[in-house]
């Protein structure tokens, strides 16, 4: 299939572009290159530079002819959105409505969307499946939740099928090793304790260590960005094939701590991760684990890469050489 992702330049797009390129896709990637990173982009893909704030740009690119959209072009910082809602507004709603609309005019007919965990809020029950209640409790995840509800009369008044693909904690690197672009200023606890590790920062807060959980600290469900890569692929499939919407969970149900994650990073780089612990930051949950059968049964997909080892060694072969790379730089 002809394939455009946008966002393609970015950590988890770049993922799901050498994904479907390794499936045999023909892949453009359409980035505006704001947090994108050319490091990432896969040699075979075509790349297109543009913003989905332009129409014109979406015209421009979308001229070549496409079977299907992954968007993945959006800001993920849910502390962020709480300070800047307007800039979230602008760059994910506005963007993705400007997206849909170029998808009417030029009959491009399958949404692949990149959905999140935080349409969901803070969970009644975990592990939290696709029946759960969805009340965010912050503004980025009150974005996605728009967005779901848009697609959902776009594919009832114009046809355009589409998938949410609601992400738990995205993390992890190209088992291959092929894409190894660092988040700048990352907020995100696994590139946050890699930075003390690898020396990027000499110590970094653990954000309260009194929740219910087997060692007080937050625990999360954390899922490998090749695992994500694969069920786009899959979710893609199902839509072209039944020609039925689709909203599913993507997660592993494996319950890991904030001080698991410390652990294993010290036992993977042998190095020691200074910590502070502080009170709890604003919104977070104890626990926060998916519930994925529905993305097994309907999609035949099973997370693979997503046990605490690997997710940290293939983040880690990324960082390792840090301190080298900046007596380089
Ligand atoms: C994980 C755990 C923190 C940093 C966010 C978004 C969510 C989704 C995934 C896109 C928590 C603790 C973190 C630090 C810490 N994004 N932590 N010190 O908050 O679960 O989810 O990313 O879809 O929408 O909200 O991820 O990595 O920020 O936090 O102690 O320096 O690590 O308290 O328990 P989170 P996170």
């Amino acid at each position: 299939m002809k394939v455009l992702v946008t966002g393609g330049a970015g950590y988890i797009g770049s993922h799901v572009v050498f994904e479907l390129i390794d499936q045999g896709h023909d892949v453009t990637i359409f980035d505006d290159m704001s947090l994108g990173l050319v490091e990432n982009i896969d040699p075979r893909a075509t790349f297109v530079k543009g913003s989905t704030l332009k129409e014109s740009d979406l015209d421009a690119v979308c001229q070549n002819g496409f079977d299907v959209v992954v968007h993945l072009a959006a800001w993920k910082a849910a502390g962020e959105s709480m300070a800047y809602p307007g800039k979230y507004a602008k760059n994910n709603l506005n963007g993705t409505v400007n997206l849909i609309n170029a998808c009417e005019r030029k009959g491009i007919k399958y949404f692949i969307f990149s959905s999140s965990a935080a349409v969901y809020g803070t969970p009644e029950y975990v592990p939290i499946d696709e029946a759960h209640p969805v009340i965010p409790a912050n503004y980025y995840g009150e974005t996605k939740l728009m967005i779901e509800k848009n697609l959902e009369w776009f594919s009832k008044l114009k046809g355009i099928r589409y998938a949410a693909l609601r992400y738990f904690n995205a993390a992890g690197y190209d088992v291959q090793g092929r894409i190894r672009g660092k988040e700048q200023k990352p907020q995100n606890l696994i590139p946050v304790v890699m930075e003390v590790a690898s020396g990027m920062r000499d110590e970094m807060n653990v954000f309260g260590n009194d929740y219910n959980t087997k060692d007080g600290t937050g625990v999360r469900d954390y899922i490998h960005v090749n695992d994500l890569a694969t069920a786009h692929v899959k979710a893609m499939d199902y839509l072209i094939e039944k020609d039925i919407d689709l909203v599913v969970n993507l997660g592993t149900g494996k319950k890991c701590s904030v001080l698991d994650v410390i652990q294993k990073t010290e036992d993977v780089s042998g190095n020691s991760v200074k910590f502070n612990v502080v009170g709890r930051r604003d919104g977070d949950p104890g626990t926060v684990l998916a519930g994925s059968q529905k993305a097994h049964d309907l999609i035949n997909w099973t997370p693979i890469n997503s046990n605490l080892d690997t997710l940290i060694r293939s983040t880690w072969q990324v960082y390792k050489n840090n301190k080298l790379e900046e007596a380089q730089s």
